[in-house]
């Protein structure tokens, strides 16, 4: 099927479909949203169905159902190993209501003390409601420093307050907006490893793998998403994969660091391994934000 691109891609924000232009609904480390004015270029120009396997804030995702048609058979998965971001995924598709009168509680108490209700809230130990969880993980990721989502080993989320004047918790519109792109009747949200999707992907999908990054030396990436780390062992894994589904004929797009292990990794596919310049968004020091390189590996 071809997918059918109602505006040209020169603009995330320029193009229409018939659920309204969305973005994401948090700050995520290693978010795409910088980059999408580069990635826009890589989509394939024909595909059948998307998967975003690490979806983290779905920068790409949300270009994509902004920018395409969503044709009726075209159906779209996304997924991650993060079971809280997961649950907010479901909980903005299918209890959008509950979740707008507890982020509009939550936005109301922070703004009478924002540094009391902050730690708080962070204290909390689940509170075995799935929208409470969801309201509690938007609103620490809007209110907390730098909209970075750290746990400790024991999985517990251990950032320190950020400085904002009065940060737009509930975000009403985009959700709502969200809500309707993700009830299209295709679009599943999976709380799995990324190589569950295996089972599902046929010849002429269209892969998107975003993994955390080799790290460019032993302190500079940001990995801690989960407990569970992601180190030289799961990318081999990953670039394993990456080879079976290309002799699965799918389209596979992935982004990583620019790094001697990751070139070599993947240099089977080195003719269409492509260096971009980018701002790096998640570090605590700014002087380190400053451009660095890093790479689009693809099969097409
Ligand atoms: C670089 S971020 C993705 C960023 C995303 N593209 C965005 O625009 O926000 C990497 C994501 O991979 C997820 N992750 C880490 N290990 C995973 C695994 N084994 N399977 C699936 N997801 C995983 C993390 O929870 C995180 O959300």
């Amino acid at each position: 099927m071809k997918v059918c691109q109602n505006m040209p891609l020169q603009n995330n924000h320029s193009a229409k479909n018939n659920y309204g232009i969305c973005h994401p609904f948090i700050k995520w480390a290693g978010g795409k949203s910088r980059l999408i004015s580069q990635l826009k270029n890589f989509i394939p120009e024909e595909f059948n169905n998307y998967f975003e396997p690490f979806v983290g804030s779905g920068a790409l995702f949300f270009y994509l159902t902004s920018s395409f048609k969503i044709k009726k058979n075209f159906s779209l998965h996304l997924s991650d190993i993060n079971s809280e971001l997961i649950n907010v995924y479901k909980t903005i598709k299918d209890d959008l209501k509950e979740l707008i009168k507890e982020l509009q509680y939550n936005e109301n108490e922070y703004y009478k003390d924002p540094k009391k209700f902050y730690y708080k809230l962070r204290g909390e130990r689940f509170p075995f409601d799935s929208i409470k969880e969801a309201a509690r993980f938007i609103t620490l990721n809007k209110t907390c420093y730098n909209g970075l989502y750290r746990v400790n080993k024991s999985g517990i989320f251990n950032v320190p307050i950020g400085s904002y004047i009065k940060p737009k918790i509930c975000d009403f519109k985009n959700l709502t907006k969200v809500n309707r792109i993700m009830s299209i009747r295709n679009t599943t949200i999976e709380n799995y490893d990324y190589q569950k999707i295996s089972s599902k992907i046929k010849e002429n999908d269209f892969i998107y793998f975003d993994p955390p990054y080799f790290p460019l030396n032993e302190t500079s990436n940001f990995t801690n998403y989960t407990s569970y780390g992601f180190d030289i062992s799961q990318q081999k894994r990953l670039a394993n994969f990456f080879n079976e589904l290309d002799k699965r004929k799918c389209k596979i797009l992935l982004s990583n660091s620019d790094t001697t292990i990751i070139r070599d990794l993947y240099s089977s596919f080195k003719e269409n391994i492509i260096s971009l310049n980018t701002l790096r968004s998640i570090n605590s020091n700014a002087e380190k934000r400053k451009n660095h390189s890093e790479l689009i590996i693809k099969n097409f």
